[in-house]
């Protein structure tokens, strides 16, 4: 469904059953349908929210040439108010989406019962990656899509993913080519901006759940593990057989895990 939100664009997003809200962000360059398994699983006993950041899938661009992982946070929070979800949520990210979380964590903290960090990472982007992320941008927008997640995907996906799910990289490169240029520009620049969390990990005093693909080489289980280590009540879970799309690559270790931490809270 649609939903207009106050600073102006419409976003799409699932809202599927009910009961202790659970908002899932996507990675980039995807949209909300990355998180479909979970939506139909965890949706059984949780209100899942899964929206299309500005740029993504169906939800609308905005103006700014730049979307700072701040500003996708300030646009869950006004999907939030829109729905008139006043319970504090379950905020759940995936790398990218990771990000907009620990920007939504710095900024409204008290809207927040608990956190799920997968697939991601809490440090900035040093030089060389910043001035990748600018020339991604352009190309994006002189070329399109298509380049971009022709080259992400073998990255994305595990090795045994092509195996035991054959469709799992044609959902990617649908869902990308989905997205409108202009967003993924705009989100890649923003990346580039995120701010820098490994000193603030320590005051996140909500319970939280680190989740990782034994084979994410994007960010990998060591990292996860030492974000994880860094939060005073963090729980980490290693995916089998999956790589930095562990939701998608093995949707049943995924769900399992986070089922376990909801019904822990
Ligand atoms: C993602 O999956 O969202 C991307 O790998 C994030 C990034 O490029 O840092």
């Amino acid at each position: 469904m649609f939903t207009r939100i106050a600073s102006g664009i419409q976003l799409f997003h699932t809202d599927a059953g009910s009961g202790q809200p659970v908002v899932l962000l996507h990675g980039f360059p995807l949209h909300h349908a990355m998180w479909q398994d979970q939506v139909d699983v965890l949706g059984k006993r949780y209100r899942v929210i899964a929206p299309d950041l500005r740029g993504f899938g169906l939800s609308g661009v905005g103006d700014e040439a730049v979307a700072t992982m701040d500003r996708m946070a300030d646009d869950v929070v006004e999907l939030l108010d829109a729905l008139e979800v006043r319970e504090r949520i379950v905020l759940g990210g995936l790398s990218m989406g990771g990000y907009v979380a620990l920007a939504f964590w710095r900024k409204y903290a008290d809207r927040l019962r608990a956190l799920i960090f997968c697939d991601t990472r809490c440090t900035a982007d040093p030089p060389a990656m910043v001035r990748t992320r600018q020339e991604t941008a352009d190309r994006v927008l002189a070329e399109g899509i298509g380049w971009l997640i022709e080259g992400m995907t073998p990255k994305l996906l595990a090795p045994t993913t092509r195996e035991n799910r054959p469709h799992a990289a044609e959902a990617m490169r649908r869902m990308a080519l989905s997205c409108d240029p202009r967003g993924v520009a705009a989100a890649s620049r923003g990346m580039a901006e995120r701010s820098d969390f490994s000193e603030q990990l320590s005051h996140i005093t909500v319970p939280a759940m680190a989740v990782v693909g034994e084979h994410d080489t994007i960010t990998p289980p060591d990292e996860m593990a030492e974000l994880c280590r860094a939060m005073p009540h963090g729980r980490f879970v290693e995916i089998p057989e999956a790589g930095h799309m562990s939701p998608m690559e093995n949707p049943s270790e995924v769900n399992a895990a986070i089922l376990e931490f909801l019904g822990s809270l």
